[in-house]
């Protein structure tokens, strides 16, 4: 099989900018994956191309790229499967991560947020009274599977806007621990994960579940890190006031108020509330304020029922 190979060149100690180099390869079989075809580049055609590789299986972490325009391990990816797709395969580094040469990318930052999360075990005093139960592989929700390799990080909306948000990779970590019952630091752990650039910054869009190689699905590890805050009292942030208001308004009322949504979420926090006066202000002068008083729309009582199911079940 022949096949086009692009792939992104850069040397930022020689070159002004990456530019896409294009290769035709004899594709041996099916089979060959495109961590393949890079290495018959390297061996045959282009010396001076630079990638990480390390256990061609899967299982390393090593060799995550954007393989025509998704991030996928390179080792895992057919050729054959993305000419068919695509007719042929453009491979580029990882995106949010510093280029060092052409698909190799800088990981100290990645590195240094998984070090953030205090990734490894603080046991409870008495380790002996707390035995890990058997079933304790279900409640870590395949988060335990992840092989570190970023492809979630580099596909995450929130970190292009936010570079010092923690990210999928480090935040599914955090998780592990969380729900690891010999774990001594639980709620410190949530209550620095619930700071600043962390469980909040997730604008949910799923990027990092559909590009985990390994199913590790990210975004949910961090939709249940954020219950368990919620659960621990930790509410001072403003995602997490988002909730607990949405919450309380359409309980008392069945629907959303979006006239008290903002007043709500500041109450009673002066410099908050001035924040958002001149806002008001500009809503009012072109008549956009929602109404404030709502009636309970017909069967609020089931509504609260609900919730009070809920409350209950916990
Ligand atoms: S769901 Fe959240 S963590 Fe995952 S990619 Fe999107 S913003 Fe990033
Ligand atoms: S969560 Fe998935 S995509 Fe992210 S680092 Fe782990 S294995 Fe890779
Ligand atoms: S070379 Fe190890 S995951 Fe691809």
């Amino acid at each position: 099989m022949r096949a086009t190979v692009q792939v992104q060149k850069f040397n930022p100690e020689t070159d002004a900018a990456p530019r896409l180099r294009e290769y035709q390869l004899d594709v041996a079989w099916r089979g060959n994956t495109v961590l393949d075809a890079l290495f018959q580049i390297k061996h045959e055609l282009d010396g001076s191309l630079t990638f990480r590789a390390s256990c061609r299986s899967a299982i390393c972490g090593s060799c995550p790229m954007v393989i025509n325009g998704r991030e996928r391990l390179a080792c895992q990816t057919l050729v054959a499967d993305e000419i068919d797709r695509c007719g042929r395969i453009e491979v580029r580094p990882l995106r949010q991560m510093r280029v060092i040469k052409d698909l190799a990318v800088e990981l100290d930052p990645f590195w240094g947020k998984v070090r953030a999360i205090t990734p490894y075990l603080t046991p409870k005093p008495n380790r002996d009274a707390v035995a890990l139960p058997q079933d304790v592989e279900g409640g870590f929700h395949n988060v335990d599977a992840c092989i570190m390799c970023g492809a979630c990080v580099s596909a995450c909306s929130s970190l292009e806007v936010s570079p010092g948000f923690l990210g999928p990779a480090a935040l599914a970590k955090a998780y592990r621990f969380v729900a690891d019952p010999r774990e001594g630091r639980t709620r410190d752990r949530l209550e620095s994960l619930g700071g600043e650039h962390g469980i909040w910054d997730c604008v949910r869009c799923n990027f990092c579940v559909e590009v985990c190689p390994k199913d590790v699905k990210p975004m949910e590890a961090i939709i249940r890190l954020r219950r368990e805050a919620l659960r621990e009292g930790l509410t001072d942030h403003p995602g997490a006031r988002h909730i607990t208001t949405f919450m309380a308004i359409v309980r008392r009322e069945g629907r959303l108020n979006e006239a008290r949504m903002p007043v709500a979420m500041v109450w009673p926090n002066l410099r908050r509330m001035l924040a958002i006066v001149p806002l008001g202000i500009r809503m009012f002068l072109k008549g956009k304020v929602p109404a404030w008083f709502h009636r309970p729309i017909p069967g609020i009582r089931e509504i609260r029922r609900l919730f009070d199911a809920r409350e209950t079940s916990k």
